[in-house]
């Protein structure tokens, strides 16, 4: 799903609202048959951990840790086995088609890079919900378009629901489903959306 509006209509809000980062003043939050409205912080941060993938348009790698080690983060943080981390990891290095920089600091890699370490990163554990917040805002065409290869590709393969934040109308051409945030209400489709 492509999630539209201006800046400032409230996206990146309503993603922290699904990703359990901000908190609902009123109505109801489901993710995967689970309540979060109405579960404590520590609650929704295991729920998040488990059922979230967040991509950001500035990558948000762990800057001291490794490609690698970026990537087996949420599988340690769900507590999946070494040896069934270790095959995701290398299958997922592979995908991204980084497997030469797996013992690089992000830091030495290119947006484009960096862009796909961090769409692995949000895959790998398997969330429910995938969430990504202008993935290609801050990439150059070519490496935008594969940014979003992978992403729907990814997403679609493990039956993931993906909702991305875009301005771009090429972008969410290539979505199931259009919806736009205009003056607090979600709306079906891009109308009134200034492209
Ligand atoms: N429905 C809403 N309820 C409460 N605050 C909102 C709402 N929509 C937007 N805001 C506030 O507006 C500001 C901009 O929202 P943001 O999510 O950053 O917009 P966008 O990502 O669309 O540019 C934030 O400070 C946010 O708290
Ligand atoms: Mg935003």
């Amino acid at each position: 799903m492509a999630l539209l509006g201006r800046s400032g209509s409230g996206k990146s809000t309503l993603l922290n609202l699904i990703a359990g980062i901000e908190v609902l003043q009123r109505g109801e939050l489901s993710i995967a048959d689970q309540r979060m409205h109405d579960r404590c912080d520590d609650e929704r941060t295991l729920l998040r951990r488990a059922h979230i993938g967040f991509v950001y348009q500035f990558f948000n790698l762990v800057p001291t840790l490794t490609v690698a080690e970026n990537l087996s983060l949420p599988l340690e943080l769900n507590a999946v086995s070494d040896a069934d981390a270790k095959d995701r990891v290398t299958l997922w290095l592979q995908r991204i088609e980084l497997a030469h920089l797996r013992d690089s600091f992000p830091d030495t890699l290119s947006g484009g890079e960096q862009q796909r370490v961090a769409i692995a990163r949000a895959l790998i554990h398997k969330p429910s919900v995938v969430l990504a917040d202008e993935p290609t805002g801050n990439l150059d065409a070519a490496s935008g378009e594969r940014a979003l290869q992978l992403l729907l590709e990814g997403a679609g393969r493990q039956s993931q629901t993906l909702i991305i934040v875009t301005h771009s109308r090429a972008v969410a051409e290539r979505c199931d489903r259009v919806v736009s945030l205009l003056d607090g209400a979600i709306h079906e489709g891009a109308d009134g959306v200034a492209w």
